[in-house]
């Protein structure tokens, strides 16, 4: 009961000071970090307070949908951009960069994908969707996840469509750097924070292609986990660490912390608060690590609300996980 009283304590004490204490963008910046979330963007018409929320908090947006090939390229040829552009431009007014997420991936592929194509076939259509997709948004979004989660969790190569063209994973990043020289391009996985089999994969296939000269900039963890995670245990700054030195920018790209498990609600809250803020930890003890991105920021809106798994409560109200996100940015 005690416990319980000054826990409830601290964190009205904590939501009074919420209003007065700088945003997370802020705070970010002074750290020369990206703060991000996942944005569908037609919530960005359809509440005022997604948008607001979002504008003040955030530094960094990525798309949680709409630049997947299926919502965007839904019949060969035929594109559908307006609701990234929508997003792209909010981003624009609001100064904020933008994470193009995703090229190639083996899931929320269009159902023509799947005809069979030879190699050179399905060569012309990665380039035309490459070539389209970058090169629309050239010079406006800052970092392309190129290739999606290609490391299955038996740490080997996934079937994909794709797979009949031989090196189409090199191909995919080359045709992105043609498409649009400015943009960092990254390999982003789940799974892979940790030292560990599916890390080693994913390790050493980017030093296999930065060995061959192919245009590969960063790698995004993307963090969706739940209360059990401990960045300690499975030695993440030491992972970290070593794709550091291959010469990549280290992203953190998808984060969220599942709620679900044994303890009072307080207590509950109040690990996912620490998740969060050792994750932060991590990546600012990271020299190159440069940005943070949570997969959307309210659990409104989560692919997992029912485990409430971001920072934000379903009315807009900032979590634990908040204030430990903003202490953790305002640590030395
Ligand atoms: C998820 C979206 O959040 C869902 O809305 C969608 O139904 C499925 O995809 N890894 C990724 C993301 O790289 O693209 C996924 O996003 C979550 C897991």
């Amino acid at each position: 009961m005690p416990f319980r009283f000054w826990s409830l304590m601290l964190i009205c004490l904590l939501a009074a000071s919420a209003q007065s204490s700088p945003p997370l963008r802020a705070l970010a910046e002074k750290r020369n970090l990206r703060i991000g979330a996942a944005v569908e963007p037609s919530l960005l018409l359809q509440e005022p307070k997604y948008a607001q929320v979002l504008a003040r908090e955030f530094n960094l947006v990525v798309a949680e949908n709409v630049m997947k090939w299926g919502a965007l390229q839904t019949s060969r040829g035929q594109y559908n951009f307006a609701p990234a552009d929508l997003l792209v431009e909010f981003a624009q007014k609001n100064r904020m960069a933008v994470r193009g997420h995703t090229l190639v991936w083996h899931q929320q592929l269009p159902r023509w994908m799947y005809g069979s194509f030879g190699a050179s076939e399905m060569e012309a259509i990665l380039r035309e969707h490459i070539q389209a997709v970058v090169g629309r948004y050239r010079g406006r979004v800052a970092y392309w996840d190129v290739v999606n989660e290609a490391v299955g969790d038996d740490a080997r190569l996934r079937s994909t469509p794709f797979e009949v063209l031989p090196d189409y994973l090199e191909k995919a990043f080359r045709l992105a750097r043609e498409a649009d020289p400015q943009a960092k391009l990254f390999y982003n996985d789940y799974g892979a924070e940790g030292l560990g089999p599916k890390s080693d994969a994913v390790y050493a296939l980017l030093k296999g292609l930065k060995e061959k000269g192919v245009p590969l900039d960063g790698v995004g963890f993307q963090v969706h986990v739940d209360l059990g995670f401990s960045p300690r245990a499975v030695r993440m700054a030491e992972n970290l660490e070593r794709f550091a030195r291959l010469g990549l920018e280290i992203h953190i790209t998808e984060m969220d912390v599942r709620l679900g498990g044994s303890g009072s609600r307080t207590e509950r809250l109040a690990k996912q608060a620490q998740v969060y803020r050792e994750v932060m930890r991590v990546c600012l003890g990271q020299p190159r690590c440069k940005a943070f991105t949570l997969w959307g920021f309210t659990d409104a809106h989560s692919w997992r609300a029912a485990s409430e798994p971001l920072i934000f409560d379903v009315d807009y109200k900032p979590k634990p996980a908040y204030f430990a996100l903003q202490q953790a940015l305002q640590q030395p």
